[in-house]
């Protein structure tokens, strides 16, 4: 140990020990002007994208349990929950139906019906609030009896790939007519993004955008969101395993080749999923890519949050803005997040 630290080991408070330092960083946090100009992060209500499950019918909103402060919507709350959150700035929302489980079935047809409950509110929020930019997401997983994205092949206990993504191209298009501007793939199939993209462009839709979940892993942070979609109502848990589509939460360099090749395809934005575990995967992503990218904090992430700060064990807003932060800092452009309108809302003056 040198003669000066052991020196500063015995100093007191009140000492008038001087370290000979050229650098004393601390000298750019002393004040709050001082640190604003220092600020190298932006949070902005303009990232963030709110998601939205919806529900049919003309009744009330149904409370999630898990996910205190959130509730399925009917169509009609939907539009005017539309209508807020731009006068907010939120400048998009993502749409997810909870479908009842009569219209479940193995092979997820549902989805290809023109008038099912996604499209109707696609095209409910376009008639009435056109300046609200609508995401939805392409995957089986609300229009199955099993959960998964795609066609099961119960035998194999796999899905079906390539027959998964003619469905999710199909899906796309519906969703364009609608008037949908970023169809959102999010089942992980291989090579969905290119065919959706033809697909598109085949039916007249080329200005339709394409968000696509590029790095989505196989988390357990998805739990609440199952129990908002009942996704995984008939499996009786929502721990559904999906390791053979969603990546390997262990897996960096094959993150970097699912979103070189939706990069490839043709997406217009990328996606990390979760968001706050996964911060050094946003980061990587972002040097990797110049196109503008996406991080979903997801419902767990929320979850956990929201337990916490109701045990009085966090500080609810603070916590919600440092995860927010931290992922504009990792990288990303733009912030799926369920915290979405109450962070507009705590700015709004
Ligand atoms: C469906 C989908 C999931 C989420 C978004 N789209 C769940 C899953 O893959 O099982 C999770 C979102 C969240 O947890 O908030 N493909």
């Amino acid at each position: 140990m040198s003669d000066s630290v052991v020196m500063v080991l015995r100093m007191t408070a009140t000492s008038d020990f001087r370290l000979d330092l050229t650098h004393r960083p601390r000298r750019m946090r002393r004040t709050s002007a001082l640190r604003a100009l220092a600020n190298e992060t932006d949070l902005h209500v303009h990232n963030l994208i709110q998601p939205i499950f919806v529900i049919d019918g003309d009744g009330a909103l149904e409370p999630i349990e898990s996910m205190p402060g959130i509730s399925r919507l009917t169509i009609p709350l939907l539009v005017e929950e539309c209508r807020q959150l731009l006068a907010l700035g939120i400048p998009a929302v993502a749409l997810f139906p909870k479908l009842d489980d009569s219209l479940k079935s193995d092979d997820g047809r549902e989805a290809l019906n023109p008038g099912t409950l996604v499209l109707r509110a696609i095209r409910a929020i376009k008639a009435a609030v056109p300046d609200m930019a609508v995401i939805t997401d392409l995957a089986l997983d609300p229009y199955t009896v099993h959960g998964h994205d795609g066609l099961f092949d119960a035998r194999a206990g796999d899905l079906i790939n390539d027959a998964t993504v003619e469905i999710l191209a199909e899906m796309a298009v519906l969703a364009a007519e609608a008037g949908v501007d970023f169809v959102a793939p999010s089942d992980m199939m291989d090579g969905r993004v290119g065919a959706i993209r033809v697909a598109l462009d085949e039916n007249g839709f080329e200005k339709t955008s394409i968000m696509a979940y590029s790095a989505k892993f196989a988390s357990a942070f998805y739990g609440p969101f199952r129990d908002a979609v009942g996704s995984a109502s008939s499996a009786g848990t929502h721990h559904l395993d999906k390791r053979t589509y969603q990546l390997n939460p262990g897996n960096r360099r094959e993150a970097l080749i699912e979103v070189a090749l939706d990069e490839a395809e043709g997406a217009d934005v990328l996606m990390v999923k979760p968001a706050g575990p996964y911060l050094d995967i946003i980061r990587e992503v972002r040097e990797e890519t110049e196109l503008p990218l996406a991080a979903y904090q997801v419902s767990g992430e929320y979850a956990q949050l929201q337990a916490a700060a109701a045990n009085g064990w966090l500080d609810l807003e603070r916590c919600r803005d440092e995860s927010l932060l931290a992922i504009r800092r990792a990288g990303a452009d733009m912030i799926l997040t369920y915290f979405a309108r109450a962070y507009a809302e705590s700015v709004q003056g």
